[in-house]
């Protein structure tokens, strides 16, 4: 049986779970992508875990900021811009993300919960404090170069990324947030994720349990186990314009 979008328009409070494949389309690698994610070609041990700032902060530093360069580069595409439409058209909307790139806000969102951190709020590894600085705008030749990160004004301790890590606990109060939209909301669209990384990825299931119905936007068909699950297949950037325009025509 086929989504009919007209669901859409008629959802009291819809949940939007996105993850890098939203921002595909503004050119930000993903993590897994074959052949152009970003975890083919660097070791995510080595780069996203305490350990690896640690034991390199100058090379943790500097792929980070090269990321960062590249969504500074970046613009948001119309995925980011129907689900900013979407939330002016229904009367309630909850946007969870897994990126750490500001291009849901950058788009016009309102409120988005950022449930793996985000580029743009570094702070120090020693005492946690936000950093207060000005971040210069980063000028790294390639992905994989170092460079050194600044230091906190309030203990000289090393500025890290604002981030999670691999093995690193998820912000609670964003994470609680998110649970309880999922459990309360009557419809979730799950965008441009692979699903693989938990507690995250509990998000649409527990959508799907509460009675919501789950539509996974994807170019990879999802599996779909609810009579209330489905499984759109193709690009963020084209079926997100194409649901709001038979949603709401
Ligand atoms: N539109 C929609 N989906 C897309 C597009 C697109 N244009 N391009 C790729 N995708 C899909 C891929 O098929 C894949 O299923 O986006 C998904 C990206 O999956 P991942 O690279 O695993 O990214 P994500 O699911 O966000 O990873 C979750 O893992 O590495 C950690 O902390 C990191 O937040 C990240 C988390």
């Amino acid at each position: 049986m086929q989504f009919d979008p007209k669901r859409l328009a008629q959802a009291r409070h819809v949940v939007v779970f996105s993850g890098a494949g939203v921002s595909a389309q503004s050119g930000i690698p993903t993590f897994r992508d074959a052949l152009t994610g970003l975890w083919e070609h660097f070791d995510p041990a080595r780069l996203a875990t305490v350990q690896a700032f640690r034991e390199d902060p100058a090379l943790v530093w500097g792929w980070y900021e090269w990321r960062r360069q590249k969504v500074l580069q970046a613009q948001p595409n119309p995925a980011h811009l129907a689900l900013a439409e979407l939330a002016r058209r229904v009367p309630r909307l909850t946007l969870i993300t897994q990126n750490v790139d500001d291009l849901h806000e950058r788009a016009g969102s309102p409120s988005v919960l950022h449930l793996h951190g985000s580029l743009h709020t570094p702070k120090c590894f020693a005492c946690n404090r936000p950093f207060k600085g000005q971040l210069p705008l980063p000028d790294l030749p390639e992905q994989g170069a170092s460079l050194e990160p600044p230091r906190c004004t309030g203990c000289n301790g090393k500025i890290r990324p604002g981030v999670v890590w691999f093995g690193e606990p998820l912000p609670q109060a964003t994470l609680k947030a998110a649970f309880n939209a999922a459990e309360e909301c009557d419809l979730l669209l799950s965008v441009g994720t692979s699903g693989l990384v938990q507690p995250a990825a509990r998000i649409p299931q527990l959508a799907l349990q509460h009675g919501a119905c789950v539509v996974h936007i994807n170019p990879q068909p999802q599996a779909c186990t609810g009579a209330e699950e489905y499984s759109l297949k193709g690009k963020a950037g084209q079926l997100l314009p194409e649901l709001l325009r038979q949603a709401f025509a």
